[in-house]
């Protein structure tokens, strides 16, 4: 392709996966399939290494920074990030009204009601339509630049719809079921888990590495226009409305209402309907929408006068903790469980919450037997929050993890900075048991009808020892099992056969190598494309791409350095698992493992043996950048005879620099 088809169909598909991006993240209307997606994203991903000119910092390929920061810089907002003060019950409302009604005299005026999201609070800049920064509140004057993680959140346009130069404000969050998974995954490895998803959120936000905020599904709610009246609207819902046409995502519960009772009544049903959102809210956000009376009522020193933040109470229970159980997950981490007395809280009856681990039940002093105040983090993960001590009666009892594992007997150890005690016997019936129903699960090998229970049983009887065995299951086997019909052993066998084809990523998470995570696998199908290759890739392989660091590399290569792992590999094979990556390929140059793939290079000053562009091409076809001009981000200069200002500026930035001789050896390896 010539490099003016190249630019025609790069700019065809930044429009198709913008839309695209648009539909499935801002709209929540997908209108193709994901590997429809994928497979322009890849064809995008080509072109742009062909053509390196071709690629823009608002290319759909450009959300994942690879570069690690060393700090985040300070922003200052031009216009500052009031807060808003708060009101706690329906008093506290007509008591705003009231102060609005008084400073507009006989205007008439009306509210727009809002969701209060419960995320962290951030600004992004555009220019010309483009997003060039994205930052924290910090102190509403000053915060911090963030903008590599904020443009791994899908639903940020880089480009909005119109060229405006303008900041827009809205409340990143992560969703309940993201925080719920994060947390699974954060107890299996025994880091800490976090406390809500507002923690969670703002975690990720606050990470040098954007592959982590990457990783972690947030989403945002643009709720403002930093200087409505630069745009023309006239009111607060027009400039939402302005956003909605802009391509942003605003949440699309918000009302106009004419009165104060009219706002009471959305607070209430909201206060109802709030636990069956897919994302936290801590209460309601009441504005005036006319602009011009926002302006009349002003602001003080930290808030506007024309808004108000209604806060919802914490649901919070008390009930009794009569027990604490131990589980043995399929890392081994074991971890303890409050067993309560069962008790209504936001909306649904809870019985047991996870304590996490020892140090949290010191931290909170929990003993069996004591009244404890439970809540919903996230809204749905039950929590102890703390012990009414002055409920005790003395016949509460102290509670100790045990050394042994609580399901094969074997001694627990507690690995270097990790706070989870763990079972390290790759024996152990309950880590197997549980491996198990991590391989059948969804995102996994999806066995439909191979549920916790079923598993247990197989196992329990003895009918599967591992994975491999659930290929040999019989229809005479199934039917015997409790609560298993005919249809529902055929529905099985049916599922299992068919999860035989899964493309190479559901066989490798299903594994549970440590470490290795849906998307970890998917990574690793892409560069591998058996599982042959990949069992056979080295430390230097792996590390070679872009998305793997140490931990996983490491894990990767001990995890198939066991004779036993490459045993059931083979069971698997012979049982007829597929173990080819089926999804869309990554093109030739992303696989190289090549020196120069994914480093940007310079070239500058006379070369002898090859023409500058001879050595351009060469580095192109093994993965390289080549570039114009030297910068922090330049991995290497190559320099020839008379090489100038270009060599100048590399040794002032410490970059590798190379001869011609060099590269020739590195080139013709
Ligand atoms: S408006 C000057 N609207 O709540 C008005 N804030 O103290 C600025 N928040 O830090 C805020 N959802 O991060 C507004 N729909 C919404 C909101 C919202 C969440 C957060 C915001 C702010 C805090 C208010």
């Amino acid at each position: 392709m010539n490099q003016q088809a190249a630019e025609l169909r790069v700019h065809e598909l930044h429009n198709i996966l913008n839309q695209y991006n648009y539909e499935y993240y801002v709209l929540d209307q997908p209108s193709v399939p994901d590997a429809e997606y994928d497979r322009l994203m890849q064809e995008l991903i080509k072109l742009e290494e062909e053509f390196p000119q071709l690629q823009t910092p608002d290319s759909p390929t450009q959300r994942v920074g690879g570069e690690v920061l060393a700090a985040f810089n300070k922003v200052r907002h031009d216009v500052a990030m009031l807060s808003l003060s708060n009101a706690f019950n329906e008093e506290d409302l007509r008591d705003f009204d009231r102060r609005v009604k008084q400073a507009l005299g006989e205007d008439p005026y009306a509210y727009v009601c809002e969701l209060k999201i419960d995320g962290l609070a951030v600004s992004l800049k555009y220019e010309e339509g483009l997003l060039v920064q994205g930052s924290t509140r910090g102190d509403g004057n000053v915060g911090e630049d963030i903008t590599a993680n904020l443009k791994t959140i899908r639903s940020i346009p880089l480009r909005m719809k119109q060229p405006y130069t303008m900041e827009v404000r809205g409340e990143a969050f992560m969703p309940k079921q993201s925080f719920v998974a994060l947390n699974t995954v954060r107890d299996e490895k025994g880091e800490e888990p976090f406390a809500n998803p507002r923690n969670a959120a703002a975690g990720s936000l606050r990470q040098l590495d954007p592959r982590i905020a990457a990783s972690r599904n947030l989403d945002i709610f643009l709720y403002a226009v930093a200087d409505p009246g630069e745009t023309g609207v006239t009111t607060h819902s027009g400039s939402l409305d302005l956003l909605d046409s802009l391509g942003f995502k605003t949440n699309k519960e918000r009302k106009l209402c004419q009165t104060i009772e009219e706002v009471i009544e959305y607070v209430a049903s909201w206060e109802e309907k709030r636990p069956k959102l897919p994302y936290e809210i801590d209460g309601i956000v009441i504005k005036v929408d006319s602009l011009k009376q926002q302006q009349q009522l002003g602001t003080t020193a930290k808030s506007p006068r024309w808004a108000i933040a209604y806060k919802f109470p914490a649901e919070e229970v008390v009930t009794k903790l009569v027990d604490i159980t131990l589980s043995v997950g399929r890392t081994g981490v074991v971890t303890p469980t409050a067993v309560l007395q069962p008790v209504r809280v936001a909306g649904t009856t809870v019985q047991r919450a996870s304590l996490h681990n020892e140090d949290l039940i010191r931290e909170k002093d929990i003993k069996i037997g004591d009244h404890v105040v439970i809540k919903k983090a996230g809204d749905i993960i039950p929590e102890v929050v703390s012990v009414i001590a002055d409920r005790r009666t003395g016949e509460e009892k102290d509670f100790h993890m045990p050394t042994q594992c609580p399901e094969c007997g074997s001694e627990l150890v507690r690995l270097e900075g990790e706070v989870a005690l763990r079972c390290i016997n790759p024996q152990c019936p309950a880590q197997i048991r549980e491996g198990m129903i991590h391989f059948v699960s969804r995102n996994a090998m999806n066995i439909d009808g191979l549920g916790e229970k079923v598993i247990a049983q197989l196992y329990r009887e003895n009918l599967i020892q591992d994975v491999s065995d659930i290929y040999k299951l019989t229809k005479d086997q199934l039917v015997n099992l409790e609560r298993m019909g005919e249809k529902s052993a055929d529905n099985l066998l049916q599922a299992i056969e068919a999860s035989k084809e899964n493309s190479l990523e559901k066989l490798l998470f299903g594994l549970g190598i440590r470490h290795v995570g849906a998307k970890a696998a998917k990574t690793l199908a892409q560069h591998f494309e058996t599982m042959d290759a990949l069992a056979q890739a080295d430390m230097e392989q792996l590390l070679a791409i872009h998305e793997i660091g140490d931990k996983m590399a490491d894990a990767v290569v001990t995890y198939f350095n066991q004779p036993e792992v490459s045993e059931l590999i083979e069971r698997l094979k012979a049982a007829g698992v597929n173990m080819v990556y089926k999804g869309p390929k990554l093109s030739a140059v992303e696989q190289s493992d090549s020196f120069f793939a994914h480093k940007t290079i310079v070239l500058t000053g006379k070369l002898e043996q090859l023409t500058r562009n001879e050595a351009k091409e060469q580095i192109e076809a093994l993965g390289g950048k080549v570039s114009g001009s030297v910068s922090k981000k330049t991995d290497l200069v190559i320099a020839g005879e008379e090489a100038g200002t270009k060599l100048d500026k590399a040794m002032e930035l410490g970059i590798d620099v190379w001869d011609e001789k060099r590269l020739l050896e590195e080139l013709n390896k």
